[in-house]
C-alpha cells in the first residue's frame, strides 16, 4: 500500500461567476466543493488506477470533518482541535481568482500523536508520498523527519514541497523529490547535489515541456505524449502519484523493495530512449502485478516482469499521467481512457547526459 501525508489539507471550494466584478456583490452561478491539499489529489489519482492507497494527515473542527466524508479512498487522520482551512477559487469567463485561508495552527502534543500514528502504518507501507505545505505548529523540519521514519522502516519515500519544508526534507535524502522549476530555483541547490548527498532521484517538472529527471543512474529528459490544453493544477500530483507507485515496484537499482539488484533494470535504466520507449509500452500491457482491482489492473501495472521496474517505465508513467490529469478538469482526477492512450503513444524516454539548467 502506498500511504499520503498530507498536513495541511483543505476544503476546495469553486464558485463559477459570469464575470468577476472587485468591490461589488458577485452572483455565484455553481458551487463546486471537493477534498483538497496535494496528498489527497495524489491518493485520489492512485485510488482511480486501482493501486492500493491510503491517505493520512491532520484534520480538524466542522471543515475536517466535512473534508473527510468527501473523501472517496481509504483515510486515516489524526483529529486536531483547529478547523481544517478551506480554498476558494472563483473562476469567471477569463480568469481564475484564489483565495487560501490560513488553516488552523497545530499543538506539540497533536504533531506527537501524528508522528506516533505515523509510526503504525509504516509497517504496511510499500512507499510514502509527502506532499503540500505545512501548517502553522508543525516545525519547518516535519518531512525529515517522516523521511527518516520512513528510511528507519526501510519504507521509500516521495517528497513534494516547497520553501523551508523542501530545503530541510532534501537534507533527510529521500528516494525522490518532485520540484518543479520555480521551487528547485527557490531551493538553490542543483539536482546533482542531491544525488550525491543521497537522493535516488531529482524529478524536475517543466510544465508543458515534460519532465527532467536526475537519478542515481542517469539523467533523463521525458517529454509529455503530447502539449494538452486544459487544467494545469494537480498535473504535479498525477506525476508524484506515478512516481510513488514506481516506488513500490521497485524502480531501479536499490530503490524501493524488490527491483534492487534485478540486472535487466540496470541494464534498461541505463540504456537509450528507444530501450525506454519500448519498456513503457510493455509495462502498460502487463496485467500481472501492482493493482488490486481488476478491471483496472492493465493500467495500475508497472512491473516488468522480473520483479522491478525501470526509471525509464516510471517516467514515462509520470508524463503520461501528468497529462492525463491536464485532461480532466477537476485536480486530483485523471481522464482514464486517456491515460491509456498517451501510454501506448509515449515517444519514450531519451536518456540526456547534458546538465540540468
Ligand atoms: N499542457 C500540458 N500538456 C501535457 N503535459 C503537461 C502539460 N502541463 C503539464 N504537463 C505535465 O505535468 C507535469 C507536471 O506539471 P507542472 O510542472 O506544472 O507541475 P506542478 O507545478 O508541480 O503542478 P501542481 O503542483 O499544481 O500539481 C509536467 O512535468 C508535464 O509532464
Ligand atoms: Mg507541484
Amino acid at each position: 500500500m502506498i500511504v499520503t501525508v498530507t498536513l495541511n489539507p483543505a476544503l476546495d471550494l469553486t464558485y463559477t461567476v459570469d464575470a468577476l466584478v472587485p468591490q461589488a456583490t458577485n452572483r455565484v452561478r455553481t458551487v463546486a466543493e471537493r477534498p483538497g491539499g496535494k496528498g489527497l489529489n495524489v491518493a485520489s489519482v492512485l485510488h482511480a488506477l486501482g493501486e492500493p492507497v491510503l491517505a493520512t494527515g491532520l484534520l480538524g473542527g466542522p471543515t475536517g470533518a466535512h473534508i473527510e466524508a468527501l473523501v472517496r479512498f481509504p483515510a486515516a487522520f489524526v483529529p486536531i482541535a483547529g478547523d481544517s482551512r478551506r480554498t476558494v477559487t472563483i473562476v469567471d469567463a477569463t480568469d481564475a481568482t484564489g483565495l487560501w485561508e490560513p488553516g488552523p495552527t497545530v499543538t506539540g502534543a497533536e504533531w506527537a500523536a501524528f508522528l506516533d500514528h505515523f509510526a503504525t502504518l509504516l509497517p504496511a507501507a510499500d512507499a510514502v508520498v509527502l506532499s503540500g505545505s505545512l501548517p502553522q505548529g508543525v516545525p519547518h523540519d516535519a518531512y525529515a523527519v517522516l523521511v527518516r521514519a520512513a528510511r528507519a522502516r526501510g519504507v521509500p519515500t516521495v517528497l513534494d514541497t516547497s520553501g523551508e519544508p523542501l530545503r530541510h526534507g532534501v537534507g533527510a535524502a529521500p528516494d525522490i523529490v518532485k520540484p518543479n522549476e520555480h521551487e528547485l530555483a527557490a531551493l538553490g541547490q542543483h539536482p546533482t547535489d542531491a544525488i550525491a548527498a543521497g537522493v535516488r532521484a531529482v524529478v524536475v517538472s517543466l510544465g508543458r515541456r515534460g519532465l527532467h529527471a536526475h537519478t542515481a543512474d542517469g539523467v533523463w529528459r521525458v517529454p509529455p505524449p503530447a502539449v494538452v490544453i486544459g487544467n494545469p493544477t494537480g498535473a504535479g500530483d498525477a506525476c508524484v502519484a506515478a512516481l510513488a507507485r514506481g516506488l513500490r515496484a521497485g524502480v531501479g537499482p536499490g530503490v524501493g523493495r524488490g527491483g534492487g539488484n534485478d540486472p535487466d533494470n540496470a541494464g534498461v535504466a541505463v540504456g537509450d530512449g528507444r530501450e525506454g520507449s519500448n519498456n513503457a509500452g510493455v509495462a502498460a500491457g502487463d496485467a500481472s502485478e501492482g493493482s488490486n482491482d481488476p478491471d483496472n489492473a492493465a493500467i495500475a501495472s508497472l512491473g516488468n516482469g522480473h520483479g522491478g521496474t525501470t526509471w525509464a517505465a516510471v517516467l514515462a508513467d509520470a508524463a503520461a499521467l501528468a497529462a492525463a490529469a491536464v485532461v480532466a478538469p477537476v485536480a486530483g482526477e485523471i481522464d482514464l481512457t486517456q491515460y491509456q492512450t498517451f501510454r501506448r503513444t509515449m515517444q519514450g524516454v531519451q536518456a540526456d547526459v547534458q546538465p540540468h539548467r
